[in-house]
Formats: C-alpha cells, sequence, structure tokens
C-alpha cells in the first residue's frame, strides 16, 4: 500500500441490492482490501433522502453489511459501519453545504433523474445529497473512490469541494500549521466491464433497485432457479455474438449481457467473445446462467446465513463505527480549527 492512500465507498440501504451493485461496485471493493486501508460504509443518511420505512431500513442496513462481508470483505482487516453512527459525515456535510455553490448542486443530472416533474416535493437531502457525499469521503481523507459509472459526476463534485476548501482556507490550513491541500483530490475508481450494468428487459436502462418490475434486475438474493429464470427471459437481439467487440456497438442488450459474463468470469470482454463468437443467445444464455449461478449463490447463501444472525452484523457494524470514529474524530476538529470554531 503507498503511504496515505486509503479507499473509502458506499453503498446505500434502499433494498433490492443487484447484480449490478455487486459488479460495479462490491465485487471490487473486495479486489482493493488487499493492498489498502479501506472503509465501506452502509449509507444510511443517504438513504433517508427519499422515504424510508423504519423497519424496512433497519433490515436493509443488516443486508447491505451482510453482502459486504458474504462478498468477502473481512471486517476484522478493513472497516465496514453505518454512516448514521459517525457523526463527523453529518457534521462535514453542513460545512460543505456552505462551501458547495448552488450552481454545482443545479448540474448534478442524478437530481433531475430522481426528483423527475415532482422538483418541489423533493426533499432538501436529495438535493444536498452530494455534499454529504463529498463530506463521507473527505472526513477520512480517503484519496480513492471505486463506484460505478453512475456516481462519475458526484465525484467530480466532491474533488472541487476539496479543492475550494483548500482555496478558500489557504492561509488558516497554514496558520494552524496543516499541510497545503488540507483535503486530497479523490479519485474515482470506474473500471472493467461492468460500470454500467442495463436492465435485462431494456439495454437502455440501468439495472436499478427501484425499477417497478423485479424480471429487470438480478438481486443477491435471488436463488438458482431465479436467476436462471430472469436471464433467459432477457431481452436479446436476434444475431449471433460478434467475435469482436466493435461488433457489439449499437447491439446494448447483448453488450449488457458479454459485459456481465465478463465480469463474473474476470476476464476481458474480447476473451468472452474469442471464446463465444458465432454463438447465439440460444446457446450463450445457459454458459452465463451456470456462471452466475457458480458465482453468486454461494453469496446469496452466505448472506442468508448472515443475516439470521442480526446481532453478529450489529457487533461488526459497532466495531466498525468506532474505529471509523478514531479516524474522523481527529480530522473533524482540525476542519473547526480551520473553519475558526472554537472549543475544546
Ligand atoms: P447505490 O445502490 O446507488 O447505493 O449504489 C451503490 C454502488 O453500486 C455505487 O458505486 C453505484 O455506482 C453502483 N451501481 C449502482 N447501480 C449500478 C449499475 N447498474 N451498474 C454498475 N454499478 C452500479
Ligand atoms: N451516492 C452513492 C450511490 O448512490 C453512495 C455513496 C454515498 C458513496 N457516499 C459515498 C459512494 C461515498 C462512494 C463514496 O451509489
Amino acid at each position: 500500500m503507498k503511504q496515505n492512500e486509503r479507499v473509502f465507498s458506499g453503498v446505500q440501504p434502499t433494498g433490492n441490492l443487484h447484480l449490478g451493485n455487486y459488479l460495479g461496485a462490491i465485487k471490487r471493493f473486495v479486489a482493493l482490501q488487499e493492498e489498502h486501508e479501506c472503509l465501506y460504509c452502509v449509507v444510511d443518511l443517504h438513504a433517508i433522502t427519499v422515504w424510508q420505512d423504519p423497519e424496512s431500513l433497519a433490515h436493509n442496513i443488516r443486508e447491505v453489511a451482510a453482502a459486504f462481508i458474504a462478498s468477502g470483505i473481512d471486517p476484522a482487516k478493513q472497516i465496514i459501519f453505518n454512516q448514521s453512527q459517525v457523526s463527523g459525515h453529518a457534521e462535514l456535510a453542513w460545512i460543505f453545504n456552505c462551501v458547495a455553490r448552488m450552481g454545482w448542486l443545479n448540474r448534478m443530472t442524478q437530481f433531475k433523474e430522481k426528483a423527475g416533474k415532482h422538483k418541489e416535493n423533493a426533499s432538501v437531502g436529495l438535493f444536498s445529497y452530494p455534499n454529504l457525499m463529498a463530506a463521507d469521503i473527505l472526513l477520512y481523507r480517503a484519496t480513492h473512490v471505486p463506484v460505478g459509472a453512475d456516481q462519475k459526476q458526484h465525484l467530480e463534485l466532491a474533488r472541487d469541494i476539496a479543492q475550494k476548501f483548500n482555496n478558500d482556507f489557504a492561509s488558516s490550513i497554514e496558520k494552524c500549521g496543516h499541510e497545503e491541500g488540507f483535503f486530497p483530490l479523490p479519485k474515482p475508481l470506474i473500471a472493467g466491464p461492468a460500470t454500467r450494468v442495463m436492465s435485462l428487459r431494456n439495454g437502455a436502462e440501468k439495472m436499478s433497485k427501484s425499477a417497478p418490475s423485479d424480471m429487470t434486475r438480478i438481486n443477491l438474493t435471488d436463488d438458482r432457479d431465479l436467476i436462471a429464470k430472469k436471464i433467459k427471459k432477457a431481452k436479446t437481439d436476434p444475431e449471433p455474438l460478434p467475435s469482436e467487440e466493435a461488433g457489439l456497438a449499437d447491439r446494448p442488450e447483448a453488450a449488457n449481457l458479454v459485459g456481465i459474463y465478463a465480469a463474473l468470469a474476470e476476464m476481458p470482454v474480447s476473451d468472452v467473445l474469442a471464446q463465444h463468437g458465432g454463438a447465439g443467445f440460444g446457446a450463450f444464455k445457459p454458459e452465463l446462467i451456470e456462471l452466475a449461478v457458480q458465482k453468486l449463490s454461494p453469496i446469496s447463501e452466505e448472506m442468508q446465513k448472515l443475516m439470521g444472525e442480526a446481532g453478529e452484523i450489529d457487533a461488526i457494524l459497532i466495531d466498525g463505527a468506532n474505529r471509523a470514529r478514531e479516524i474522523a474524530d481527529p480530522v473533524m476538529a482540525r476542519v473547526k480549527e480551520i473553519v475558526g470554531f472554537i472549543g475544546k
């Protein structure tokens, strides 16, 4: 691990964890833990930017934690915790509310998509959500953030906030004896064949937790039969698979299934096509089903087991929050000093 490198990422406990969350984020969290100090956060404060039933929220928080652990993140080595238990997230988010500009947030496409036609009725939290996300990362002065492609714009905003804070408070940072560039500019890690997994029923739409039809996504809790049924029914086109990547252009459904295969098999798309080029979907889908079941069922079985031991998950989250606070508290104390707040 390079000195001063730290990984942070978060997943919202909003139910229906799916293959996109796994391939775009959680699987990559697991890979990073070998060489980095990592914090993986169940972002419950983010979840309540849209209404969450309290009982389901508690269940969903445990389920994301269970997915992290079942996928292979080691809670003894890395920090797994839920956001609301470390007060620095909300405190730093407030300071960032005063650093970020309205114009910056007005450009956020995810807010526009989520608020839709009912902008006046969206919560204020949904609008300021990217400031909280910047606070999540910078509270730990994290340098690397593995996420799916949909979070790219939010990461750019986090960098802008870090930069503006560093500039606005440059003289105070110096006076307090802290290094120039107090906050690092966090790098997004968006890579691999599955940074944007698409709906199984529409290659133009992202696979999402909130799509009304369950057939659009493979949930991490789906069993073998459901996985098979959903892949069998996945939308495709009548052509066989091409042998080269260029042949996937303008074939979003085919590109999606090949990307999923590549990510699950941990091989480049070009190799998948070299092996399966010329095959029709009648032949390719059963292979994909086999691979998906082989990779996903151990995770869903382990998640189910862990969910039966809620006390153990809770203990892991409490321990994680204690360790997260040890990193966050001194950073928050320095931020308060830099801003000019007085206290102990
Ligand atoms: P969320 O469910 O919005 O909290 O997302 C958790 C993580 O999963 C983030 O890093 C997202 O970018 C990633 N993610 C969500 N949906 C997809 C998708 N369809 N394809 C790839 N990554 C995704
Ligand atoms: N906004 C992210 C999402 O919806 C979740 C998230 C919250 C996050 N805080 C974060 C991701 C910090 C990376 C780093 O997917």
